[in-house]
């Protein structure tokens, strides 16, 4: 009998992301460069008759069936027809509405832990088309590790060429709506130019640090419009991120998190010293790539699988 599993639901940040222009959908067509990160909560599923339910420790998750993590337990168990509940408890940890993909990451997670946990067999083929109705940003999670993301960001192309660094994440707890972060850049008057800034990172086989310098988020002035409150605080972590040796800093997704992404450790350690000194709260990451975004998934379906065996 199987009693509980727990997966950790990682983190992205959006290494470069550019707004191309509005679809027929509504959506925006997009080109961005996703990258795992091992900041991560913590998703339990415990099998339950019938039902899904969901709770979380953090307030700004709601424990209803607007919890995206039980909209994709209940979208599997229809699509699947499988008579079957289950209970989510979800250890929250990624900051919620700061364009990291925490809610869109416990969301694949259920999706990938049922599958499993269930012997539904649907694999990554199957989960695709459910992760596309939840979000746009759900397909990348069952994916993992630095992936070009294309369309809506839901067309995925893992790179070659797996981006390894450190990451320091400003949170300045502010959230921030995706959504009305995209309508205010769609009244923005001034046209984007229409770079291509990602296609070159990519073509570059990421050699060294200059190869990021191309990288932006379309999205920044947007957001930074939307919370003018944070124009000031962000052109300082800013500034504290690139003088501490950051080959990349720049605002994760819609914000409002900012990050520097780093080479070597001693310079990390430098920035999260110096952001700490100038009062803002900062926490250190890794990079993950594919292979050991699929390596932690593994782990931790395994250690379930072997709690099972002794219990
Ligand atoms: O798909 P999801 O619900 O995560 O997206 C949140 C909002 O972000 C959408 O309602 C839409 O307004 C905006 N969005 C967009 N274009 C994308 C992704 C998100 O306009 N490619």
């Amino acid at each position: 009998m199987v009693r509980a599993l727990s997966v950790p639901a990682f983190a992205k940040i959006n290494l470069g992301l550019e707004v191309l222009g509005l679809r027929e959908d509504g959506y925006h067509e997009l080109r961005t460069l996703f990258q795992s990160i091992d900041l991560h909560d913590d998703v339990l599923l415990a099998p339950r008759r019938a039902g899904v339910s969901v709770r979380s420790d953090h307030p700004g998750v709601p424990a209803d069936s607007s919890n995206l993590a039980a909209r994709a337990a209940l979208e599997l168990i229809r699509r699947s027809g499988v008579r079957r509940g289950v209970a989510i408890t979800i250890r929250k940890r990624i900051p919620v509405a700061g364009g990291l993909g925490g809610g869109s990451s416990d969301a694949a997670a259920v999706l990938r832990a049922l599958d499993r946990l269930w012997g539904l067999g649907l694999g990554l083929d199957g989960l695709l088309p459910l992760a596309r109705r939840l979000g746009a940003d759900v397909p990348y999670f069952l994916y993992g590790g630095t992936c070009l993301g294309l369309a809506r960001g839901d067309e995925l192309y893992p790179l070659r060429e797996q981006v390894r660094g450190h990451v320091v994440l400003v949170d300045p707890a502010r959230p921030l709506s995706t959504a009305e972060v995209f309508r205010r850049l769609d009244a923005q008057l001034t046209p984007r130019g229409n770079s291509l800034t990602i296609s070159r990172f990519v073509s570059s086989g990421i050699e060294g640090r200059a190869a990021f310098r191309v990288l932006a988020n379309d999205l920044e002035s947007a957001a930074l419009q939307q919370a003018p409150d944070l124009a000031d605080p962000v052109r300082r972590i800013r500034g504290i991120l690139l003088g501490a040796g950051a080959a990349l800093a720049a605002l994760s997704g819609s914000g409002a998190a900012y990050f520097g992404l780093f080479e070597d450790a001693t310079s990390a350690s430098r920035a999260l010293a110096a952001l700490g000194v100038a009062g803002f709260a900062a926490c250190r990451a890794r990079t993950l790539t594919l292979g050991q975004y699929r390596r932690a998934w593994e782990r931790s379906f395994g250690a379930s699988a072997a709690g099972r065996a002794r219990g």
